[in-house]
């Protein structure tokens, strides 16, 4: 490798100058197209935390082409719908949004509609778009936000017909997309893209690829611009950040990238989401309880408590090592919280094997969980896996694994009354009166608003007065 190059040069994608063209080529068009002087967009997001770090990416490119943003569909000149794929449910949501545009576009036909993301990484759910909907104008893949700019302008050139870019995984990474932020307070930084695990159920392998991981100084240096203008919690964003590294040049793990961020100065949180505990070790659990910056949260999905599920959902770790390494958190971290994610009603789960779900949840006590019933994803392994459960009985079962949750976060949620709490004023409350802040185990405290003081963005000692069901009350102490 030669002596100096650097990082711009490294990941050569020239993402800019390509930019620079399409800028001048696009406001010609604009001009004629679009009603707006200043051309305006509406994004939209579905699904997980990676879909909205996109969409900034999004946001940042069109900014850089010259587009401003609204949230009125009805002045917009662009809208873009980034969908989700992970559940039946999310998908039929961006299908019955789609439809509704039909007569947007018909009281304004410039209006250019685009939908991306991991829908569209879907040969028969593009073609249910390419069919159902001849109104839309652009489908771009997970993979292919590199293109908007180009394909942007072949859409306004052509004006006829559907233009598509999808199904490319790209090798590199495009470090030099530019990114509008939507908090000054809190930002993603993904650390690693797509995933390889391929869980019998989940349909993200197949949409966003096989995992890629950032090279370290790319992160670092992202990080320290952001504490540096004043960001306070970075949250670190991957499908599974445990695996972080295994791609890349230098011998470098997750831990060890976590190290080398909690030793950037400055008064800051990091988060990160998600790890797989096939992957999760004692020395990241070690490597939290040392850290100056890592909050005492950690997210870790079980999906079930049963030995013959996880197997069937090809998690690769058993009920007895989710468990050691839970225990072993709890030893080292005593105040930590943690959450997890878990499905319901997988194919051939018997009431039997449910209960151990439940006996997990019982014994771990997590504070939250994000519940699921599970959701066939064509293509998918599980897809094709006999399923005799009823509908109603998953129902039940669902319901049954909520209310003992409910009884486990309410206790939590009880036992912090008296405690004092550092926590990071976030923003107003939906009650203008108060303030939204949160601990470093993730839990939401309200407190009330002082008019002389401007706290948000700030950190600040609360105690705890009284617990509600999805959030505590606290008031400031100096
Ligand atoms: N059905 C239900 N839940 C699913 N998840 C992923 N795929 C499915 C599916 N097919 C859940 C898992 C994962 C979370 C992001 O979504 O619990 O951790
Ligand atoms: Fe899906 Fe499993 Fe990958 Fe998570 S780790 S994104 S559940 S395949």
């Amino acid at each position: 490798m030669g002596g100096n190059l650097t990082l711009q040069d490294e990941n050569k994608t020239n993402f800019l100058e390509n930019q620079k063209i399409y800028k001048n080529l696009i406001k010609e068009l604009v001009e004629i197209n679009c009603k707006n002087p200043i051309p305006l967009a509406m994004i939209k997001t579905y699904g997980c935390q990676q879909n909205f770090s996109d969409s900034e990416r999004i946001k940042g490119i069109l900014k850089n082409i010259g587009f401003d943003f609204t949230d009125d569909e009805e002045k917009a000149d662009l809208i873009i719908f980034n969908t989700c794929a992970i559940r039946e449910h999310a998908e039929d949501r961006v299908f019955g949004n789609v439809g509704a545009l039909k007569n947007i576009k018909k009281k304004n036909p410039n209006l250019i509609i685009t939908v991306c993301g991991c829908m569209m990484e879907q040969e028969n759910i593009a073609e249910k778009i390419r069919k159902s909907f001849p109104f839309v104008d652009l489908l771009l893949g997970t993979d292919s936000i590199y293109h908007l700019p180009e394909m942007l302008y072949r859409v306004l050139k052509n004006k006829k017909g559907l233009i598509s870019e999808r199904g490319i995984f790209r090798k590199v990474i495009d470090e030099d997309i530019p990114i509008f932020r939507e908090s000054k307070l809190k930002a993603s930084v993904p650390i690693m893209y797509g995933c390889d695990n391929f869980c019998s159920y989940c349909i993200v392998p197949y949409v966003r690829g096989r995992e890629k991981s950032r090279k370290p100084e790319y992160i670092i240096s992202e990080i320290k611009e952001l504490v540096f203008s004043g960001y306070k919690e970075i949250m670190l964003l991957g499908q599974n950040v445990n695996s972080y590294g295994k791609n890349l040049d230098e011998e470098i793990n997750f831990s060890e990238l976590l190290r080398r961020i909690d030793k950037i100065e400055g008064n800051f949180w990091i988060r990160f989401m998600t790890s797989h505990p096939k992957d999760a070790s004692f020395e990241l659990i070690d490597t939290i309880s040392q850290s100056k910056h890592i909050c005492h949260q950690l997210h870790l999905p079980f999906q079930s408590g049963n030995d013959r599920i996880l197997k069937e959902m090809n998690r690769h770790y058993s009920r007895e090592k989710y468990l050691n390494i839970v225990n072993y958190a709890k030893e080292k971290i005593p105040d930590l919280f943690l959450t997890s994610d878990v499905i319901v009603g997988f194919p051939g789960e018997t009431e039997s094997e449910f209960e151990d779900t439940l006996s997990l949840i019982n014994e771990v006590k997590f504070s939250s969980l994000f519940t699921f019933i599970y959701s066939k994803r064509p293509g998918t392994p599980a897809s094709k896996m006999i399923d005799p459960t009823s509908k109603i009985d998953k129902s039940k079962r669902f319901k049954r694994l909520l209310e003992l949750q409910n009884k486990i976060s309410d206790k939590i949620f009880h036992d912090q009354i008296g405690k004092v709490e550092k926590v990071l004023v976030e923003n107003l409350s939906q009650d203008p009166k108060k303030l939204t802040c949160r601990t470093s185990g993730g839990i939401v405290v309200e407190i009330d608003k002082k008019e002389s003081e401007n706290l948000i963005g700030k950190f600040i000692n609360v105690k705890i007065t009284e617990a509600k069901r999805c959030n505590l009350i606290g008031e400031m102490i100096k």
